[in-house]
């Protein structure tokens, strides 16, 4: 209760402390058991913004997207979302994205929104590995095509940060910028968590945090070489708030 009283209190230069809620990989299912009702009401009630980090769908079918977006009318805030490398599994990631658009989430993929004088900048990055041992663009077309794509997101998301126009800003990602939030997973599968390629990015520029999701077995926190510092809000990682979601408060 104290925290939350000092939150109330606290300002910066642009306006009060804004609470974010963040969670990653719902995996929502057609024939889920436990709905997300409860969960988005719950942080309706601790916080000002609810950003989800990816794999919002099991599948990617659009009926699991409209099963997500029917349990979504029990979130009283603003909700913030990239999509995850799941949510492209059925080829109908267009129809995903706009049974979620039209439940009022905005949805990014190389752009950025201001809600509360707090910039959101998504894309969902994707794989290549990290540091010295990314892959690089060699060999046969396929290898290029992969590193290609990753550059790709990379910049996609210089493009967006460059949008931004606020003095804070979280960056939104599915896949991970830096090693340190994908320890814990399989060392053979570290390439497939994410790229360094998007941290290298995130470093040229001023970013209050960065959250990502799709590492189920990561651990919480991380930082980039440059300082930013990074979180794995993936709903099975462990958090500070001993919830499925992390609250920051930036
Ligand atoms: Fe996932
Ligand atoms: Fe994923």
């Amino acid at each position: 209760m104290a925290e939350r009283n000092e939150a109330a209190m606290a300002t910066t230069e642009t306006g009060r402390t804004v609470r974010i809620a963040a969670v990653g990989d719902l995996h929502v299912r057609e024939d889920a058991q436990a709905s997300c009702r409860d969960l988005f009401g719950e942080v309706s009630r601790e916080a000002d913004v609810l950003v989800l980090t990816g794999d919002l769908t099991n599948l990617g079918k659009p009926r699991e997207a409209e099963i997500l977006a029917e349990d979504l009318r029990a979130c009283a805030i603003p909700v913030v979302a990239v999509l995850g490398n799941h949510d492209y599994e059925s080829g109908a990631v267009e129809d995903v994205a706009h049974i979620l658009r039209q439940a009022g989430v905005h949805l990014l993929d190389g752009q950025t929104t201001e809600i509360k004088d707090v910039g959101f900048v998504g894309v969902k990055g994707f794989i290549g590995g990290f540091g010295s041992r990314m892959l690089g663009s060699f060999g046969e077309p396929a290898i290029k095509a992969m590193v290609a794509e990753s550059v790709s997101e990379s910049m996609r998301l210089e493009n967006a940060m460059r949008q931004v126009r606020t003095e804070r800003t979280l960056v939104v990602l599915h896949y991970a910028p830096v090693v340190e939030t994908v320890a814990g997973e399989p060392l053979e599968i570290f390439p497939f968590l994410g790229s360094s390629r998007l941290a290298e990015t995130i470093d040229r520029f001023k970013v209050s945090a960065v959250v990502h999701g799709h590492a189920h077995r990561g651990v919480y926190e991380g930082r980039t070489p440059g300082g930013a510092p990074v979180y794995n809000v993936a709903m099975h990682v462990a958090k500070p708030t001993g919830r499925p979601y992390a609250l920051l408060e930036i």
